[in-house]
Order: C-alpha cells, then sequence, then structure tokens
C-alpha cells in the first residue's frame, strides 16, 4: 500500500512535524502522517513513531480542524476511531459504540482535567470530586453481549462501531462465565467491555515454547492476546492462557427495553457488580479516591510498582465515579468526556545511533557499546547502550547515523530493539569491528565457542584497570569506600600497575591529593588492611580468572592449605569437586601455570594479603542423620532473629543444604519478613513446605 520511497518521505515529513510549531497549512501533512502510522501500526504491525509522538500530531490536528471546521473532511483520520478489523466477513455491530481514551502525561494534564470536569458538571472548584482509578491494561479490547443471563456473543473492539466476532473463541476463556444472573439485578440485555490480556509468566512460557518450536515469538503479551483471540480454531485460543479484565458496563437495559445504566449510582460499585457475577476485575488495583490529587498518589504508586504487577499495563484509566456526573459529561466523538487515560513513561523510544565505542573487560573481552542521543526512557536519559558483540551488530544490522528502537523494560537494562530501516537515507556507515585491541594495539582473537573478541595481552593496561576495579569491589575483596574512581584515579598516576600496588599505597601522598584528607586516607587505609585478612575464596574469586567465579572459588577454597598450592593442581583434583567442571580446571591451571601471575600471588603475599585456608574458607558439613537430611532449603524474605549465613549454618546441622532459587528441587521455604516473589512461586509449585522462621528454629530445637 505504501512504497518503500513513500514511506521514507512520509517518515521524514513526521520527524518534521514533530519538532516544529504547526499552524492551517499543516492540515494536509498531518492527515497523511497519522494515516501512515495508522496503517503501519494496526495493519502492518509495526510501530515507528512514538504514542507520544502520535498523540502530539493527532491533538494539534484536532485543534487546528476545531479552529478551521470547513477543512474537516470524513477520512480525515480524527473523524473515526482506531480500526482493528482484518477483512474478516463477521463483523457485527456494537450495542453502543466502543469509544477510545484522552490521553494525559503528567499531573498538570489531570488537574486541567479535574477542572474541566468542574465546569461541565457546574461543580465548584473546591469541591472534590470522586474518581475511579483502574490500571490501564495493555491487550486487547472485547466487548461480550449477555442477553437472559447467557453470553450471546463477543466481539473485538474493530473500529468502535463495528467489531469482529468471535463468540465462539470467547466461549473457552475461563474468565468469561457462559452464564450470569444480571436478571437478578434488573438487567435483561447488557454489553461488557473488558480487555484480554496474558499473565506475564505464562507469556514467557508460550514464547518459550515457540522457540523451541522453530515458531516466530511474540514482541509482547499484547500481540499474543490479541491475536489469540482471531484464532481460527478456539482451541488455540483457549491453549494461550487469555484472561479478560472487565472495565465497563456500555450498555445495559430491563425487560422493556429502557435504560437501566444511566440510573445506577457508581462505576466502582458497576465493576464490583460484575465481580460478583463471576467476571474478572480489577479488585485492590482499583481506588475511590477523594479529589484529583489522590488520584495524582495512586497513580503515581502504580508507575513505581508496575514492573512486579502480573499483567502489563501502560498507563492507569481515571473515571468520574458518579453515573449522574458522567451523563452531564458526556462524549465526543472520539472518547467519554467523564474518563482520561494516564499514560506512564514510555519504555521504548526512538533515538539516534551516533557510534560506538569499545570496552575492554577485566580478562580482555571487547565489548561494543552504543553512544546514543541522549533520550528519555521511563524517566531515565539514556545515552550508552551495550551491543554485547560483534554478532549483535551484524544481525540487527546496526549502522552508525541509523535511527533506533531502544526499549528499557523494569529491571532491565536499556537495549537496542532494532534499527528503523525506514528512517535511512543512505548516509548511514557500516560499524566496523576492530581487529587489534583499542588500548594495547595487540591483534584480536575469537575462540570457537565464544561470543567476544578478546585481547590476551596480559599486560594490557585497559584490562589491569578492569581487574583492579574487580578486585576492590562488593563482589571480590570488598575494600569499603574504594571505588572505580579511585581505582582510575591512582592508575592514571602511576601508582597502580597490578592489583598488588593496591597493597603497597603511599597514604601520605593520597593525604595531599586534592579531595582527599588525612581521614580518608586512613579510612582508606583501614579498609585496605581489613581485606587482607579476607578468606582466600574472596582473593581467588578477586583474580578474574576466566570462569572462575564466586561460587568455584569458594569451592576450591575448600580443598587447599594454601592458594599456591593449585600450582600443583591437575584437572582431575579440579573435576573431583562436585560441581567443577573441565573449563574452570583448564582456565584455573593456565593461570597457575604463568609466573608473571605466580610472581603476582608472592608479591600479594609479600604486602599482607592472607593466603592461607581461615575457617570460613571451609564447606559446610551437611549432618548425615539431621531432620532436614537429604532436603534443599531457602531463606527468604527478611529473618528477624538471624542473619541469613547463621541461617544456613543452622540448617546445615540438620542436613538441609541450602539452594539459591525456588525450583521444583526445592523442599523447604523459610519465610521472612516481607517475603515476595519467592514465596508466591513456591506457593504455586504446591511441592514445596513453607515454614515460617519461628517454625523453622522449632523444629531444630526440638529435634
Ligand atoms: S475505559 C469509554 N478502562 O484502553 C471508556 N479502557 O486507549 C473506554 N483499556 O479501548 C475505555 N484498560 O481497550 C478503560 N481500565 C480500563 C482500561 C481500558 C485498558 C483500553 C481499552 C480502550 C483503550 C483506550
Amino acid at each position: 500500500m505504501y512504497s518503500i520511497d513513500s514511506q521514507k518521505l512520509i517518515l521524514k515529513l513526521t520527524q518534521e512535524l514533530c519538532k516544529r510549531q504547526l499552524s492551517v497549512g499543516d492540515i494536509d501533512d498531518l492527515k497523511i502522517v497519522l494515516r501512515f502510522h495508522e496503517w503501519s501500526y494496526y495493519i502492518n504491525n509495526e510501530s515507528l513513531i512514538s504514542d507520544m509522538d502520535f498523540d502530539l500530531l493527532f491533538n494539534q490536528l484536532r485543534k487546528l480542524e476545531a479552529d478551521n471546521p470547513l477543512l474537516i473532511t470524513p477520512d480525515s483520520p480524527t473523524q473515526r476511531v482506531a480500526n482493528d478489523l482484518t477483512e474478516s466477513k463477521d463483523a457485527v455491530k456494537h450495542l453502543s459504540p466502543m469509544l477510545s481514551l484522552d490521553n494525559s502525561y503528567n499531573p498538570a494534564d489531570l488537574n486541567s482535567f479535574d477542572e474541566t470536569i468542574k465546569k461541565l458538571t457546574s461543580i465548584d472548584s473546591d469541591v472534590k470530586i470522586t474518581y475511579c482509578v483502574e490500571p490501564k491494561y495493555d491487550g486487547g479490547s472485547v466487548a461480550f453481549v449477555y442477553t437472559a443471563d447467557a453470553i450471546e456473543r463477543a466481539a473485538t473492539r474493530g473500529n468502535g462501531s463495528m467489531g469482529e466476532e468471535m463468540t465462539a473463541n470467547a466461549k473457552t476463556l475461563p474468565t468469561i462465565p457462559l452464564r450470569a444472573t444480571f436478571s437478578e439485578h434488573g438487567i435483561h440485555q447488557v454489553e461488557l467491555r473488558g480487555e484480554a490480556v496474558i499473565h506475564k509468566e505464562r507469556f514467557s512460557k508460550i514464547n518459550e515454547e515457540r522457540e523451541k518450536a522453530g515458531l516466530p515469538v511474540f514482541a509482547n503479551p499484547r500481540n499474543a492476546a490479541s491475536g489469540g483471540l482471531r484464532m481460527k480454531n478456539p482451541n488455540e485460543t483457549r491453549q494461550r492462557g487469555i484472561e479478560v479484565f472487565l472495565f465497563q458496563m456500555g450498555y445495559a437495559v430491563d425487560l422493556d427495553g429502557n435504560d437501566v445504566l444511566k440510573d445506577m449510582d457508581s462505576h466502582y460499585d458497576q465493576i464490583n457488580l460484575l465481580g460478583q457475577l463471576g467476571f474478572k476485575i480489577p479488585t485492590s488495583q482499583k481506588k475511590k479516591c477523594e479529589g484529583i490529587a489522590e488520584v495524582n498518589e495512586f497513580i503515581q504508586s502504580w508507575e513505581e510498582k508496575r514492573d512486579s504487577y502480573d499483567y502489563e499495563i501502560d498507563g492507569m484509566v481515571v473515571k468520574v465515579d458518579s453515573q449522574e456526573l458522567q451523563n452531564k459529561c458526556g462524549f465526543t466523538q472520539h472518547h467519554p468526556r467523564w474518563a482520561i487515560a494516564y499514560k506512564f513513561k514510555a519504555k521504548q523510544a526512538s533515538t539516534k545511533l551516533l557510534d560506538v565505542e569499545y570496552q575492554i573487560g577485566k580478562i580482555g573481552s571487547i565489548t561494543p557499546v552504543a553512544k546514543l542521543e541522549p533520550v528519555q526512557l521511563a524517566g531515565v536519559t539514556i545515552s550508552s547502550v551495550s551491543l554485547h558483540n560483534e554478532e549483535f551488530i551484524q544481525t540487527k544490522d546496526l549502522r552508525l547515523g541509523d535511527t533506533v528502537l531502544v526499549e528499557r523494560a523494569g529491571d532491565v537494562i536499556p537495549y537496542i530493539v532494532k534499527t528503523i530501516e525506514e528512517y535511512r537515507d543512505g548516509s548511514e556507515k557500516k560499524v566496523v569491528f576492530p581487529t587489534h585491541c583499542p588500548s594495547c594495539e595487540t591483534k584480536l582473537i575469537k575462540s570457537e565457542n565464544e561470543a567476544a573478541w578478546r585481547c590476551v595481552n596480559s599486560e594490557c593496561p585497559a584490562q589491569a584497570l578492569q581487574r583492579m576495579i574487580y578486585h576492590v569491589s562488593k563482589e571480590a575483596m570488598d575494600i569499603d569506600g574504594f571505588g572505580k574512581s579511585y581505582v582510575e584515579q591512582f592508575q592514571a598516576l602511576g601508582w597502580l600497575r597490578d592489583m598488588s600496588d593496591i597493597y603497597n599505597l603511599d597514604y601520605d601522598s593520597i593525604a595531599s591529593l586534592e579531595g582527599f584528607g588525612q581521614r580518608s586516607a586512613t579510612n582508606l587505609k583501614q579498609a585496605i588492611d581489613k581485606a587482607k585478612s579476607n578468606p582466600i575464596s574472596r582473593l581467588l574469586n578477586s583474580l578474574t580468572i576466566h570462569h572462575l567465579g564466586k561460587k568455584a572459588s569458594k569451592l576450591i577454597a575448600g580443598e587447599i592449605q594454601h592458594v599456591l598450592d593449585l600450582k600443583d593442581w591437575t584437572t582431575e583434583h579440579f573435576t573431583n569437586i562436585k560441581d567443577i567442571g573441565p573449563v574452570v580446571a583448564d582456565n584455573v591451571i593456565a593461570y597457575f601455570a604463568d609466573q608473571a601471575n605466580i610472581d603476582l600471588l608472592e608479591r600479594l603475599e609479600a604486602r599482607g594479603v592472607n593466603l592461607y585456608q581461615k575457617e570460613e574458607d571451609k564447606p559446610v558439613e551437611l549432618a548425615t542423620d539431621g531432620i532436614f537430611s537429604g532436603k534443599t532449603i531457602l531463606f527468604t524474605g527478611s529473618l528477624q532473629t538471624m542473619g541469613r549465613k547463621e541461617a544456613q549454618q543452622l540448617a546445615a546441622t540438620a542436613g538441609a543444604k541450602a539452594i539459591s532459587a525456588v525450583s521444583g528441587n526445592l523442599d523447604i521455604l523459610v519465610v521472612g519478613e516481607k517475603a515476595g516473589s519467592k514465596l508466591k512461586k513456591a506457593q504455586a509449585l504446591g511441592t514445596v513446605d513453607i515454614l515460617t522462621e519461628e517454625e523453622f528454629v522449632k523444629l531444630i530445637s526440638d529435634k
């Protein structure tokens, strides 16, 4: 429908329109641009503009048309609501139009919404309006008609007045009762609206299964749910695990055809009535708020916790609660005047890929990092993101100057989803991956089964810097107050060539540095001295031997008296330890075969760092005849009477082995205060014994 050339032109035009003040002469261009983005999103399933920019252009067109009504044409995007109709023959007319929602993005927008409501209803500005606020579920909109208490028909939203019929599919959805006793409430026929969604965990499973079966994965739960509603085979709809949250009664009449909706009291109560009748509704997720300030507070609390909620939501919906006031406000062609959506900060945005820089890791791995034109994502400015490795750049065909789509979902670090090819104008440049280390110019190598190129020069200054940063970090030697910037500063001053220099610093020189002083130099000395007597498991981990992590370091530390014992270890010594494989063995052997490393360890020891096994290094002995022998245990939440380590040791005396995740292997979960997802997961498994801290202690002391 749109040639590649015309798409490029329209995208250029989009960027231009988004940037400048618009006037009546832009109306035609706005229509072209909005029509194209509707097509791209709804028909071509590709979002080439952020929701916010789309709304911005849409609202500008609406405003320009309102000021110049003669220029409104029937085909203007403002004259219809968005469409999800495919070329289905089974289109049905909704009993009342399924409108859209107006959008807001900040508290100021909500305040002016509140003011408008008061004007529309002639309510004094100091009176608090009661609003019902509920999540804006990010799924597919559906309408269900019940007549004489039985489900009669279901349809997608379609263009708002006509939807695609999908009754057979809807009847497979467990959250949709086939019968509901509306008649007991004087309702003969009713049309209910809701959002079809998929639980986040269910969604991950679906994609895992699809990946295994070689099928393309869904980009998000919304696509999986909307697509699921339209399956030809209802059985496939059922298997997708779709749930529907109801959010509105759109139409309700009694036996004589009289409107019973307009006489109902409150939206909040209408939704709760649906809950009583067996439908899924937002329960504690919705709130009746007195006044717009309380609305703002509730919305903010949801924006903070949206990622830990089980379903995707992209905002909150604010609705005037009183039906009487709703009737007074009425509707525009596009949306009810009594409701507004509050959109959370975007998780996706497009920006320019300006450059690629290369970071050298502590074992010499080269990580390409994209430098981006700074962009706001879910409230944070993003200007650089990792590109992982060369293959990532190639598969995504990223080029310098490209416009890329960046996503930041929850705790996940931001990443580039894709390049928007349509924005290319031919000036983009290929990313050329370096062949030599950007720091020491050694030729880079890549082993067969690794994704990263590596610099193998053990004296590479960039690697030494990263190794020292890791050495002092919490994970490794845990030197309090010794952060990355000190390591960088001291290395630049020539005081740190390798990690042994950390234990040979001149504190008088440090005290005289700008920003330091006697006190901070003394604190640093104390922290470094303390680290000298760390258990050797920490030291082993701090050496940054490829593949030797915290856990393997602990296991190995338990088997040696002195770190240099490892000089004589063979592969068997390592692989005799449960959970240590040949890869770790090879890397540790190679490390101890290198005289430069032995010299380093000797220097460390000479400068006071402990190389002997300590009590803490010894493996915890599991009792074989304890009450928990043969069982696995996990502690979650904050324990009140003991620390985590102490609890694990106590459990070991009763024979239980501590593990770190909830899975089918877990036997016992001990729950402290504020336990979260681990408890939920264990409950869902149904096979885990769940104990409170008190029960755990009692069982052990009673044994
Ligand atoms: S009320 C006439 N409430 O958002 C009022 N809509 O952008 C119509 N949505 O088409 C909508 N959660 O599919 C309402 N709690 C909620 C909602 C909700 C999700 C969807 C709905 C609507 C779209 C508008």
